[in-house]
């Protein structure tokens, strides 16, 4: 009995990761030493799993290992200097193969699991050039993505594949790294996560200088915020070469350019990805910008500044008027979104008897409307409200009935609203109330 619930309680969690990231895109790039060991097909068919919830998958096969072999078959040498292999142009057509070998094993295995895929050419690259005197030759760089045939393919819900070969505007091929190509498609296609799944598993603390306040398991890193993979890059600069620390700044990187989460976990591990994705403890390493990191308590010296944001809706009618005696009188009740010292926008959540509160008081600055910081404010009084135990949060509104609908909030009869809270309530008004239930825990 106690098993069955235990299913049930796995199932209703992976329901309800599912519905998260329906239609969110993942980009996952695979280390080119797994590509050969017997626990790949395992891999390929959590991918293929996860494609069919309705994530839009973007994968990225590494091939290192693979041209490696190759390059020593045909006797061709090869140096790499600070982790980049030199690609001279007579090795370059066996490093095509190579990439290209790997895809189309990547796709096979897909075509296994009912899971339709693409290999495109929809990277542009330019050579490296030469650094500090070294001639990277057919080296090159990740210059311009083809978005629209990209954003096409995974809307027609194929698979596409890259390669890890880029090519110049007069066709010459470039060896391009995998992870940084990872990137830079987790960047500009604003993927809810990326993953680097390695053979050696998560970042290891080694020898690195570790921040304060950064916990480590069995030698991994297990989390890092962005500051402090911010401070950990600074730490470690003398060791910027490691592969682990290439994994950070790129990781590092992706967050600030919007990518909610960077996964690098160990392939070797069996159902690794899916444990990641849908348990709330992750075992390798992520790296994740904290949603609420430019939302802090309003100061009394915010006041006249806030107030500055409300006069036109208030003007309008769209906020209910406000003074500043008012916002002083419920000051701990407020937080704003600042950004460089510049506050771009507030919002209230004021606590009523019967463990519930309500949302007011949410204004953002014209100039910074439409970037995402109206819903950052609501999710983190959410947050807040969820984690106090609160029973429900309610929002009058007569402007924002769709956008708080999109944020989870159904419509609700004025009688849900606390006895203190209707005996305000204006009918002449006529505002909406909205309600957000929170699942009993
Ligand atoms: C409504 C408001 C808080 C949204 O904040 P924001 O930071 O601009 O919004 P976000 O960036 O989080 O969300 C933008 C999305 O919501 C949509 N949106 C904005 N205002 C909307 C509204 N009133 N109704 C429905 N959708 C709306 C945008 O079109 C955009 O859609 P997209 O993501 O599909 O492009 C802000 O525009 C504002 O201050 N408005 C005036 C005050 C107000 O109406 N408050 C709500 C009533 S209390």
């Amino acid at each position: 009995m106690q098993s069955l619930q235990h299913q049930v309680e796995t199932i209703r969690t992976a329901f309800s990761y599912i519905n998260r990231f329906k239609e969110r895109i993942f980009v996952i790039q695979i280390d080119s030493a797994l590509i050969d060991t017997p626990i790949f097909p395992l891999l390929i068919k959590d991918i293929v799993l996860l494609h069919n919830m309705g994530i839009k998958i973007l994968l990225v096969p590494g091939a290192r290992v693979r041209i490696d072999e190759i390059l020593s078959q045909y006797n061709i040498t090869f140096t790499t200097v600070n982790n980049m292999r030199i690609t001279n142009p007579e090795a370059m057509p066996f490093i095509k193969m190579a990439s290209f070998d790997v895809s189309t094993k990547v796709m096979t295995l897909l075509a296994e699991n009912n899971a339709h895929a693409v290999i495109g050419n929809w990277v542009k690259a330019r050579s490296i050039g030469v650094i500090d005197g070294v001639d990277y030759m057919d080296s090159g760089l990740v210059e311009k993505l083809k978005i629209d045939i990209i954003q096409n393919t995974i809307k027609e819900r194929l698979i596409p594949i890259f390669p890890n070969i880029g090519w110049s505007a007069t066709g010459r091929p470039y060896n391009i790294s995998s992870h940084e190509l990872a990137f830079t498609i987790s960047k500009e296609l604003k993927a809810a996560k990326l993953f680097f799944i390695t053979y050696s598993g998560g970042i290891h603390a080694g020898e690195f200088k570790i921040p304060g306040g950064v916990y480590v398991e069995d030698n991994i890193i297990s989390q890092l915020k962005l500051p402090q993979a911010r401070e950990f890059l600074e730490a470690n600069k003398n060791v910027s070469k490691e592969i682990d620390y290439e994994l950070v700044l790129l990781a590092h990187k992706a967050c600030l350019a919007g990518v909610e989460r960077v996964h690098i976990i160990d392939g070797k591990i069996e159902g690794m990805l899916l444990k990641e994705i849908f348990s709330n403890r992750g075992l390798g390493t992520m790296i994740y910008s904290d949603p609420h990191e430019n939302i802090r308590p309003l100061k009394h010296a915010d006041i006249p500044t806030i107030l500055q944001i409300m006069q036109p809706l208030i003007d309008d009618k769209i906020l209910v008027p406000r003074t500043y005696t008012d916002i002083e009188a419920h000051a701990p009740d407020y937080a704003v979104y600042e950004v460089d010292g510049t506050i771009h926008g507030c919002c209230a959540m004021h606590h009523y008897a019967g463990n519930q509160a309500e949302i007011a008081g949410i204004a953002v600055d014209h100039v910074y409307t439409n970037l995402g910081i109206g819903k950052k404010l609501v999710r983190y009084f959410m947050d807040k409200a969820e984690s106090l135990g609160l029973r429900q949060v309610f929002v009058l509104t007569t402007q924002g009935i769709d956008w708080f609908s999109n944020l989870g909030f159904s419509r609700a009869d004025p009688s849900i609203l606390p006895v203190e809270k209707q005996k305000t309530y204006k009918p002449d008004r006529n505002s909406h109330v909205l309600v957000y239930v929170f699942k009993k825990r």
